[in-house]
């Protein structure tokens, strides 16, 4: 990503903030694994968002109007030492150079420096509730001008909810944004299409779940989510992380894995025969969630509400197990009622970006959001019908999910992911080699 788009992000932002509020936010924590060993780096989502700048203990703070730079980046000095243990550093020197800051600090000096630029506003900005060793912090900074109220410190009347400004700029894409969310479906395909390619009885899972990781770290993306890679009953259990079975002939293989590449992620979701081919039950599952995906992805289209691709799943659905037997109550009751929960148990979709589930309100008041060209979704309905006396042994362990990464257009839906095959045929073909 360009340091102009992240400067047109802060551009947009300084101008809903205004000239007498401030807008902080601190950078992700690190994360204990496992006693002294820490979980790799992943800077916060909405940090980078604005900064581009990926290094932990960083504050950055935008100041509409301040005269003496309005972005503000307090970050680790450098440190020979340090850095010959834990990778370079940027520095404060760095951050104006290279990123865009018109001032920089080091981060142990913020307690000095922070309280006085928040003097000068009337509104603070600031998420509550993310980090709650940060909100402390802010606490203490406007304790600390409050203390000086009596010798004429000012301190903000209002603050306000960041979030709510910096999620709702968040949910429209940019050109940029679209282009390396491309990238990340493009590598995401790629690897479903390998482990298409060698799938095969007697696999464990996990050796499934290692052609994902291979494939993405060879091009520089790590997992978004935990992959599921789930055989047979597993396919059922719509967390299922463990990836330990054994592939059996015969079962259906559901696997939802995407990565993350220059932190855009994908999300995509294919079932497979493990034989390399479906059996008859299995295909016409497979074909009623297939027919409800497409029916939902009709509908990802400028103008309507975000939830007329769910409404348009469920129908399909509610009459695709009942034409093949698993229900007996009528199509409307069974919307009506919600009984197609039993095998349809969550929602087709959610925002995705920078976040798996990405953020973004999904309703305006009581209404559900209207699309609009350049936000992104999953389409992704799934039929599940766990072993359960209540159906047709011949239909028992099929779990069945179908999920791309669809972007609302002008001209109708863009499946991002649309390079990855999922018609039954075309899913047997490239599992037998042709
Ligand atoms: N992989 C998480 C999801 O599909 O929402
Ligand atoms: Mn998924
Ligand atoms: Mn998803």
């Amino acid at each position: 990503m360009k340091p102009e788009e992240f400067a047109r992000r802060r551009q947009q932002l300084m101008r809903m903030v205004g000239p007498d509020g401030i807008a902080i936010l601190p950078s992700a924590p690190v994360r204990m694994r496992s006693r002294d060993v820490e979980y790799r780096y992943r800077q916060d989502s909405d940090f980078y968002y604005l900064t581009g700048f990926a290094e932990p203990e960083s504050v950055a703070v935008l100041a509409p109007g301040r005269s003496n730079g309005e972005y503000l980046l307090f970050c680790r000095e450098r440190d020979p030492d340090r850095e010959r243990w834990d990778g370079s550093r940027v520095g404060p020197d760095g951050v104006v150079n290279d990123y865009g800051a018109d001032d920089a600090f080091p981060i142990d000096d913020i307690d000095d420096i922070l309280p006085g630029v928040i003097e000068s506003c009337t509104r603070v900005y600031y998420t509550m509730g993310m980090y709650s060793d940060f909100d402390t912090r802010i606490a203490e900074w406007i304790n600390s001008l409050r203390s000086g109220e009596s010798r004429g410190v000012h301190t903000p009347q209002e603050f306000v909810a960041l979030d709510h400004l910096l999620h709702d700029m968040r949910l429209y894409k940019s050109r940029a944004e679209i282009s390396a969310m491309r990238r990340s479906a493009k590598v995401a395909v790629k690897a479903h299409e390998r482990a298409m390619r060698m799938i095969r009885p007697g696999l464990f899972e996990y050796e499934v779940e290692a052609e994902f990781r291979h494939e993405f770290r060879r091009n520089d993306a790590l997992v978004s989510y935990s992959p599921i890679v789930g055989s047979g009953p597993n396919a059922c259990t719509l967390h299922y992380v463990d990836n330990r079975r054994i592939l059996e002939d015969g079962d259906l293989l559901l696997i939802d894995a995407g990565c993350e590449l220059d932190y855009y992620a994908s999300d995509i979701t294919r079932t497979l025969p493990v034989s390399g081919k479906f059996s008859a039950e299995q295909r016409a599952v497979y074909e009623v969630v297939l027919a409800a995906q497409l029916a939902a992805i009709d509908k990802v289209r400028k103008g309507n509400h975000w939830n007329d691709p769910h409404d348009a799943a469920v129908k399909v659905i509610a009459e695709g197990i009942k034409d093949i037997g698993l229900i007996e109550s009528a199509v409307p009751v069974e919307i009506e009622t919600g009984a197609y929960h039993d095998f349809f148990m969550h929602r087709t979709g959610h925002w995705l970006g920078m976040d798996v589930h990405d953020v973004g309100d999904y309703k305006v008041g009581e209404q559900w959001r209207l699309l609009e060209a350049g936000m992104a979704m999953t389409v992704e309905p799934g039929i599940y019908i766990s072993d359960r006396p209540t159906v047709p042994e011949r239909f028992r362990n099929i779990g069945v999910r179908i999920e791309d990464d669809v972007l609302v257009t002008a001209n109708g839906p863009d499946v991002l992911s649309k390079g990855l095959v999922k018609e039954p045929d075309a899913i047997e073909a490239l599992m037998q080699g042709e």
